[in-house]
């Protein structure tokens, strides 16, 4: 387990503000059952999920993420910050990242922007990083955005895949301030097992293939995982790194008021729900509207609640992720008083 007593208590990371976005198209499973085989009652059996919003042809993850940002930024007031962090599996190109031109259509150009890539752990990841920024004194406000648009990675022909993925963004804005305060990012658990990399892969369009001299194979392209041993593993992941994030935290498991897990799939959440001993009605869920959104999943969830009442100032929330290369996180955080 992780150490934390060397951490100085002060200049934490606090949550002003909250954003997201969804792209408008939605597709159904019964929109998927019409082309694939599958069925509605697979999906929602299997999965949790009735329907995802979905990017329109030529629309890009810095569309999501520059919507996201902008509600973020609102939210919390605040029309200038020090560095825009952008967690994404789905840059718009390959090179350069995505963060520069998100900060540049925000009115933020000039500021430190860059891309986190840490498949569906990003999020986590990304806040990890922007208070670290925020710690070191880099920054005394960061943009943290996270935003994925999964359709356009994974195969449409897959059934395993093209049944779960969605599109979406989530940001929060944070700024330096006391680890006592509401709002602040409490440590943060993470981790990664890099000898399971290739459980979910996009084989091909990295320097491993291009370097061959061979072209992709068929379907290298595309988003490929093995649902079922992913599923042993994010189930066994978000438990081991949340109980790490609540002692860190010096919390209880009751002290939990709400679990906002990656929506990866609802019987993960159940199981992992299940294991910490949260009940149901403490599990904060979109994943039957929303679908698996990547990166962006986490912030969403959070912007949701905050606006529908799920979520109110003075929770205590648990934050849990898990996702390719492996890597997983979970930290914690007191709900705070938001304008959404
Ligand atoms: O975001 C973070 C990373 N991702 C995840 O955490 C996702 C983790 N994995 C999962 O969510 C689940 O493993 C899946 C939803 C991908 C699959 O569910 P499962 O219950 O693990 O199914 P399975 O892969 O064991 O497949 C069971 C059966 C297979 O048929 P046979 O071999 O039993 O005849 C599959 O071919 O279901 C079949 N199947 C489907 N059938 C209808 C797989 N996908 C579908 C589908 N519709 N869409």
């Amino acid at each position: 387990m992780t150490e934390f007593s060397h951490l100085p208590a002060s200049r934490a990371a606090v949550a002003t503000g909250i954003g997201c976005y969804l792209p408008p198209d939605l597709v159904t499973n019964e929109d998927l059952a019409a082309r694939l085989d599958t069925s509605d009652d697979w999906i929602r059996t299997r999965t949790g999920i009735a329907t995802r919003h979905v990017v329109s042809p030529g629309m890009a993850t810095s569309d999501l993420a520059v919507e996201a940002g902008r509600r973020a930024l609102e939210s919390a007031g605040e029309p200038r910050v020090d560095a825009v962090v952008l967690a994404t599996t789905t840059p718009d190109r390959p090179c350069p990242a995505t963060a520069p031109e998100v900060a540049a259509r925000l009115g933020q150009s000039g500021v430190a922007a860059f891309d986190v890539s840490a498949v569906c752990s990003g999020f986590l990841y990304a806040l990890a990083t922007a208070a670290g920024l925020i710690a070191a004194g880099t920054a005394e406000r960061v943009l943290l955005i996270a935003a994925d648009a999964f359709t356009t990675l994974v195969d449409p022909d897959d059934r395993s895949t093209a049944v779960i993925f969605a599109d979406g963004a989530g940001a929060m804005v944070l700024r330096a301030g006391d680890a006592g305060e509401q709002g602040a990012v409490g440590p943060v658990v993470l981790g990664s097992d890099g000898e399971l990399s290739d459980l979910i892969e996009v084989p091909a369009g990295g320097s491993r293939q291009r370097s061959s001299g061979r072209p992709p194979g068929p379907g290298d392209e595309h988003f490929k995982m093995r649902g079922r041993d992913i599923y042993r593993h994010a189930v066994e992941r978000m438990t081991n790194a949340s109980r790490q994030a609540i002692a860190a935290a010096g919390w209880a498991i009751d002290d939990v008021d709400r679990f906002a897990a990656h929506q990866a799939n609802a019987r993960i959440l159940t199981s992992v729900a299940e294991r910490l001993g949260l009940p149901t009605e403490k599990q904060l869920s979109n994943i039957e509207r929303v679908g698996n959104t990547g990166a962006a999943s986490i912030p969403l969830l959070l912007a949701e609640a905050a606006t529908d009442g799920g979520l109110a100032a003075g929770q205590h929330v648990l934050l849990t992720a898990f996702g390719g290369g492996l890597t997983w996180g979970a930290t914690t955080l007191i709900w705070p008083e938001l304008k959404t």
